[in-house]
Formats: structure tokens, C-alpha cells, sequence
């Protein structure tokens, strides 16, 4: 490997720790909410604040970033929402009351938005063309290992808090309040990330959208051949001459298409169930008749799933291109969720098809859905509305998470888990069609040329 690319490689890997605290601080919830549940002595409605405080955030993460990112950088913001973590396991480790508690999970909710926007697309700007699939891939990876380190952290916790401990507060910490430790555990990534962060440079593509060449040239200068990187500075300027003669904005008709790509693909990623399955899949199970008294075990199968087959889209994303994969999975998404309403349909649960069926969703969604969502809503935009752009995607994406969570446990009960499941299915078809249909291909080409391929030359 050249200095060039492991340079490359370490940025990107650094960015992408980004999605591993956003996954990290999704998860942890999971466990350590029954234990605050009955601490705080919570009724139904603040048990929703909690959990709803954590997505609120995340709403307004993603605002925040739509609207400083491009003022003060790419990497400052990354920061800013490593602070945002930091700041969040602390506070909901130690809250000196339940509303402080719910502002604290509300601030790591604010960390988890502003990564979502800002990490992949640092990634998709600093990537090379050849390698920007694989790189973005990373996050995704980063995302599905922070929830599978959620689990264990948790799960270790719980069994820690059984011991003896010798001090007053060590027995308060961890066996009394042992949902503490779990928050905090966060700042150990928090910190990492932090710190690696300052080794990370400023995107070259916002440096020149800033008229800041020089320091621009600079970096590219180490992350690039001197050849790709006074071929990569040329297209960037020549874009940007493109672009301030043609001043596109959110609302102009040349950016219609890449707008509807991106929002389809954000909303139908959630609507593909994946949040429901994930952390619904325990109880699923038992529903179903399978014993679960090691409901962890289950969480850690599907996380692990999820892990291992996003590493085929790492490999596949340049080799294949982005659209092969969104219809392989796809396909796959909607025959597993049509066969798993039908064990149900037909009270078939008990055996083991229901969890391969789970398991093979999972498969699809990683090497697919997954990631190929994140890449695509960060490549499709010129630079001048980039960040607004994948800000309006990214945050239709999270209102589709509030609306599944929302709705989900009430249309389970409602109409039982066999028309969910083919609701599910119905969402991911119409994804496949338009998958087909409307995204187009854009492996391998620049995020200038990409320009070419959505937006008509003016
Ligand atoms: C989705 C998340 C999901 C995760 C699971 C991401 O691409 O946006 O909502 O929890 O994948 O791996």
C-alpha cells in the first residue's frame, strides 16, 4: 500500500468512527432502559420522552449541520459532534435529575444527526473516485459495529453489577444504578475519535469552495500522486467556475432529480423495517414460540449479521457499482419479508426458517440497503448545495425512523405480524422498481462528473 493510500484509509476510517457512535448511542438505550424504567419509576409518557429525546436531537443535529458545515468546515463540525457524544455519556451518566437525563440523551441525539450528515460526506469528498463506495461502506461498518459494541458493553455491565463491590459508590455505579456505567462507556470512543480527529485535514473540496487553493493543493498533496492531485484540483476549479456561473440552489429544477433520489432512498431504507427488526427481533422470536431466554444472544446474532455482510459491500460497492447491489438486496429484502408474513400467515413460526428467513433480511440489508443508501445520497450533489442537499435527505431518513418506531408497535398489534411484515415488503418493493427505474449509476466517476450525469449542462 503507497503512503498516499494508507493516508487515504486512515482519514477515512477516522471520519467513519462518526458512524460508530451514532450506532453506539442508538443501541445503548436498549439495555439500559428497563433499569432506568424502574429506577426512575417511569410511566409510559416519559418513557417516551427518553426515547424520543435521543431522535429529537438528531433532527436538530441534522439542521444544525445543514446550516454551519459549509460556514465552518467540514472537520470542525466533526468535532463538534464528537463533543456533542462526549458531553452526552457524561450527562446521562451522571444526571442530577430525569430532565437532565432527557436533555443529556437529547445531546448525544444532536451527536448522532450531525455525524450522519457530515461523516459520509466528508468521506464521499475526500474519497478517490475508484475508492469512494468502499470508504463510505466504512461507515456503515462503523454504524453496525457501535451497536454490536452497545450490546456487549451492555451485556458485560449487567453481569458485572452481580459481583461484590468492596466501596459505597462502586456499589451504587455499578451493581445499584448500573445504567450509568453504560452511558459512559461512550466516552471512551468519544475520546478516541476526538483525538484521532486532530490528525485528520480539512475536506479539499470545501477548502477550494472557499477559495482557500493553496491549503487545498497542500492536502491533496498528501493524500494524492502529484499527478491525480493536480488532476483532481483542475476538475474541482473547473466545477466550481460551472458552478458560480450557474448558481443552483435547493429549489432549482436541476437539482429535482438527485433531490428525489436521495429522499426516496433515505425514507425507504427505514421503511425497509430494518430498525424494527433489529431491535424488535428479540421479541419477535419469542412471539413466535423460540425460546429466548438469552434474548442478548439473539441481538448479538442479527448484529453480527448485519456487521459481516456489510463487509461484502465494502468489496462489492466499486467492483459491481451501487445499483447492482440496491436490486441483489433488494430482491432478497422482499422475498424474506413475503415468506416471513407467511410463517406467520400460516402459524408456521415454531422451527428454525423464521430465523434464517431474519437472518438472510439482515444479509441483504448490509451488503445493500445499508450502505449503498448512505453512499448514493452523498455523491449525487454538486459541491455549492452538497451539504443543504444530503441534509434534506438525511433528515427525511430520520423522520422515517420516528415514523416506523412510531407506528410500528401499534400496527404489530393491530394487524398482526404477518401484514407488517408484508407492508414492510410492499415499502421495499416499490424501492426495488425505483431502484431500477430512477437511480442511476455512479460508480467509478467523480463527484464532478457526477454533475454530468444529474444535472443537464446549463
Ligand atoms: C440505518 C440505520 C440502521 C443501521 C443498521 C443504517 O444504514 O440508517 O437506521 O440502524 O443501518 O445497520
Amino acid at each position: 500500500m503507497s503512503s498516499h493510500v494508507a493516508r487515504q484509509q486512515f482519514i477515512c476510517i477516522t471520519v467513519a468512527i462518526g458512524g460508530l457512535l451514532f450506532g453506539f448511542d442508538t443501541a445503548v438505550i436498549s439495555g439500559a432502559i428497563t433499569l432506568i424504567k424502574n429506577q426512575f419509576a417511569l410511566d409510559t409518557v416519559m418513557e417516551g420522552w427518553l426515547v424520543s429525546s435521543g431522535l429529537a436531537g438528531c433532527i436538530l443535529g441534522v439542521l444544525i449541520t445543514g446550516l454551519v458545515s459549509d460556514r465552518i468546515g467540514r472537520k470542525k463540525t466533526i468535532a463538534l459532534a464528537g463533543i456533542m457524544f462526549l458531553i452526552s455519556a457524561v450527562g446521562c451518566a451522571f444526571p442530577p435529575s430525569f430532565s437532565v437525563l432527557v436533555i443529556a440523551r437529547m445531546i448525544g441525539g444532536v451527536g448522532v444527526g450531525m455525524a450522519s450528515v457530515v461523516s459520509p460526506m466528508y468521506i464521499a469528498e475526500f474519497a478517490p473516485a475508484s475508492h469512494r463506495g468502499r470508504m463510505i461502506a466504512y461507515y456503515q461498518l462503523a454504524i453496525t459495529l457501535g451497536i454490536l459494541l452497545a450490546y456487549f458493553s451492555n451485556a458485560l455491565l449487567v453481569n458485572y453489577s452481580h459481583h461484590s463491590f468492596n466501596s459505597d459508590w462502586s456499589n451504587w455505579f455499578f451493581h445499584t444504578e448500573a445504567w450509568r456505567p453504560m452511558f459512559l462507556a461512550m466516552a471512551i470512543p468519544s475520546v478516541v475519535f476526538l483525538a484521532l480527529l486532530t490528525r485528520v485535514p480539512e475536506s479539499p473540496r470545501w477548502l477550494m469552495s472557499r477559495q482557500q487553493t493553496a491549503k487545498a493543493t497542500a492536502i491533496m498533496q498528501q493524500v494524492r500522486s502529484a499527478d491525480e492531485a493536480a488532476k483532481e484540483l483542475a476538475e474541482i476549479s473547473k466545477a466550481a467556475g460551472r458552478a458560480s456561473a450557474r448558481r443552483i440552489s435547493l429549489t432549482s429544477p436541476a437539482i429535482r432529480l438527485p433531490l428525489m433520489i436521495g429522499i426516496v432512498l433515505a425514507v425507504f431504507q427505514q421503511f425497509s423495517g430494518i430498525n424494527a427488526i433489529i431491535y424488535y427481533g428479540p421479541s419477535i422470536f419469542e412471539a413466535a414460540g423460540i425460546d429466548s431466554s438469552n434474548a442478548l444472544l439473539f441481538q448479538v446474532i442479527i448484529g453480527a449479521v448485519n456487521m459481516l455482510f456489510t463487509i461484502l459491500a465494502i468489496r462489492w460497492a466499486d467492483k459491481y457499482g451501487r445499483r447492482i447491489l440496491l436490486i441483489a438486496g433488494l430482491t432478497g429484502i422482499v422475498v424474506s419479508l413475503v415468506l416471513c408474513g407467511l410463517l406467520f400467515y400460516t402459524n408456521n413460526t415454531q422451527g428454525p426458517l423464521l430465523l434464517i428467513l431474519m437472518l438472510t433480511y439482515i444479509a441483504c440489508f448490509a451488503f445493500s440497503l445499508g450502505p449503498v443508501t448512505w453512499i448514493v445520497i452523498n455523491e449525487i450533489f454538486p459541491t455549492e448545495v452538497r451539504v443543504k442537499a444530503v441534509a434534506v435527505c438525511t433528515l427525511a431518513l430520520w423522520i422515517a425512523v420516528w415514523m416506523v418506531g412510531q407506528f410500528f408497535p401499534w400496527l404489530l398489534e393491530k394487524t398482526g405480524a404477518a401484514v407488517t411484515f408484508w407492508m414492510f415488503a410492499l415499502c421495499s418493493l416499490i424501492n426495488f422498481v425505483f431502484s431500477l427505474k430512477v437511480v442511476k449509476e455512479t460508480k467509478g466517476k467523480t463527484l464532478e462528473e457526477m454533475e454530468e450525469v444529474f444535472i443537464a449542462p446549463h
